[in-house]
C-alpha cells in the first residue's frame, strides 16, 4: 500500500518542501494532516521559489491532487489570497480538495493568540500568531467553526455566538479589549462560502478510495516532532500532532495503511520560538549556520535559532514515529568547517545521558556531549551520488545514520529540485 508519512525530525523547518516536491511527479495525493498556516515550505522550481503557508506542497505538481485533510485548520482569507497568488503565477489550482471536517481560524482566534502572547510576557511560547493554539483549543472545546458550517447559516450563527460567549468576557474583562461583533464574524464567514465550495470534500472517502486503487498517498507534516503537542517539548509546541500518528487522525486514514515514514532532518539543528534547545550556539558559528542556511522563517520572518546537530533529537524522532528512513537535508551548508561537532549524549547534572530525558526539567538542564567529525572545503552542490561526496562528507553522513537509527535514503546538497542525491528510492 503505498501510503508515506514525510515530516520533520527535529523543530521544524528542516527542508521537507523540497522533499515532498521531489516525490510530487510520481505522487497521485499530498496530504496537509495537521497545523495550518504556522507552516512555511520553500519550494524551488527551475528558477522559481515558491513560499507556501497552508497549501500542501504537491500543489506545484500538475499530476497532483493537493488535500487539506481534517486535522488542518484554515484561515480561509489566506488560503484564497494563496491561491490566487498561484494563479497569478500561472499554477493550477484547481484539484484541490479541503476536508469539510477542517476547522475554520476566524479573525478572534488571531486575536487571541496574540493577546494571550502578550499576557503571558516572559513566558510567551513565541507563537507564529496566526490563532493556530485558540483554534484547535475550540476544536477540544468542541466549540469550534468547521468548513461545513460555512454552508449553514443558522448553524454558523449559533456556533460563532457560542465561541465567543466565553471570548468576549474574557477579551473585555481580562484583556481590556473590544468584543468582537457575532454578526461581523457571520458575514466574513459567509463571505468565503461560495469560494471555498469548488474545494470542500469527503476526504476520507476520496483518499481511502484512492489507496484502494493503489493510488501513491503522501502525508506531510507540518512544523516538526519536537513541536508536537504530546511528544514535544511541551509547553513550548505548537497545538497540533506533526508525528506520524497524526497523519492517521488527521486525515482519517487507518495506520495499516501507512508503508513508509520519513523523517527530515536538516544537517544541523534550528528552531523558532522560544523553549529549550541543547545545542543551540550564540557565537559566530551560530551567525554563520544562520547566514548559509538562510535561516529565516518563511511564515513570521524571524530569524531561526541556531545549533549543531543532536543525535539525541534524531534518535527520538526514529522511536516516536516509527521512522523507516531519513531524508538529510541542508548537508551543503556545513561545507567549510574544519571539524563539525555532534552532539551525541546530554550530561545533565553530573549524568550522562544518551537518550531524550521525559522530564521538562532534565532536559532544561541538558548539555551537549559533543564528538568532532572531520569537516570538507570542496562544493559539493553539484553531487550526484553518494560517491561523488568528499570522503569526510561521506564520514559525516554514515555517522549521523548510525546515531540516528534509520537509514538516510536521500541527501539535499543545495536548495534546488534536482540538488538532492537519492540513495534507496521512497517509492
Ligand atoms: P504556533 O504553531 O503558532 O502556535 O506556535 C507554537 C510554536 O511552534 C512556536 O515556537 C512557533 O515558532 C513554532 N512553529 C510553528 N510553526 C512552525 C514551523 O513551521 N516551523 C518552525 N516552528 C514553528
Amino acid at each position: 500500500m503505498p501510503a508515506l508519512v514525510l515530516l520533520g525530525a527535529q523543530w521544524g523547518d528542516e527542508g521537507k518542501g523540497k522533499a515532498t516536491d521531489l516525490l510530487g511527479g510520481s505522487v497521485d495525493y499530498v496530504v496537509r494532516y495537521q497545523g495550518g498556516n504556522n507552516a512555511g515550505h520553500t519550494v524551488v522550481v527551475g528558477d522559481q521559489k515558491y513560499a507556501l503557508h497552508l497549501l500542501p506542497s504537491g500543489i506545484l505538481s500538475p499530476t497532483c491532487v493537493p488535500v487539506i485533510g481534517n486535522g488542518v485548520v484554515v484561515d480561509p482569507s489566506v488560503l484564497l489570497s494563496e491561491l490566487s497568488g498561484l494563479n497569478e503565477r500561472g499554477v493550477d489550482t484547481s484539484k484541490l480538495l479541503i476536508s469539510g471536517n477542517a476547522h475554520i481560524i476566524t479573525p478572534y482566534h488571531v486575536t487571541v493568540d496574540k493577546v494571550t502572547e502578550r499576557f503571558l510576557g516572559k513566558r510567551k511560547i513565541g507563537t507564529t500568531g496566526r490563532g493556530i493554539g485558540p483554534t484547535y483549543a475550540d476544536k477540544i472545546n468542541r466549540v469550534g467553526i468547521r468548513v461545513q458550517d460555512l454552508y449553514d447559516e443558522s448553524i454558523l450563527t449559533q456556533k460563532v455566538e457560542a465561541a465567543l460567549d466565553v471570548k468576549n468576557q474574557m477579551l473585555t474583562k481580562l484583556y481590556n479589549r473590544r468584543a468582537i461583533a457575532i454578526e461581523q464574524v457571520v458575514e466574513e464567514l459567509l463571505g468565503y462560502a461560495e469560494k471555498l465550495a469548488p474545494y470542500v470534500a469527503d476526504t476520507v472517502l476520496v483518499l481511502n478510495q484512492a489507496l484502494e486503487e493503489d493510488k501513491v498517498v503522501l502525508f506531510e507534516g507540518g512544523q516538526g516532532t519536537l513541536l508536537d503537542i504530546d511528544h514535544g517539548t511541551y509547553p513550548f509546541v505548537t497545538s497540533s500532532n506533526p508525528t506520524a500518528g497524526g497523519a492517521c487522525t488527521g486525515s482519517g486514514v487507518g495506520p495499516t495503511k501507512i508503508s513508509r515514514v520519513i523523517g527530515i532532518l536538516k544537517a544541523y539543528t534550528t528552531r523558532v520560538g522560544a523553549g529549550p534547545f541543547p545545542t543551540e550556539l550564540f557565537d559566530e558559528d551560530g551567525q554563520a549556520l544562520r547566514r548559509i542556511g538562510g535561516e529565516r522563517g518563511v511564515t513570521t520572518g524571524r530569524d531561526r535559532r541556531c545549533g549543531w546537530f543532536d543525535a539525541v533529537i534524531a534518535r527520538y524522532a526514529t522511536r516516536v514515529n516509527g521512522l523507516t528512513d531519513f531524508f538529510l537535508t541542508k548537508l551543503d551548508v556545513l561545507t567549510g568547517w574544519e571539524q563539525i561537532p555532534v552532539c551525541v549524549a546530554y550530561e545533565i547534572d553530573g549524568r550522562r545521558v544518551e537518550e531524550l530525558p521525559y522530564s521538562q526539567t532534565d532536559f532544561h538542564h541538558a548539555k551537549p556531549v559533543y564528538e568532532n567529525l572531520p569537516g570538507w572545503s570542496e562544493d559539493i552542490t553539484k553531487a550526484k551520488s553518494f560517491a561523488d561526496l568528499p570522503k569526510n562528507a561521506q564520514n559525516y553522513v554514515k555517522a549521523l545514520e548510525e546515531m540516528s537509527g534509520a537509514p538516510i535514503s536521500a541527501i539535499g546538497v543545495g536548495p534546488g529540485r534536482d540538488e538532492t542525491i537519492e540513495i534507496n528510492s521512497f517509492l
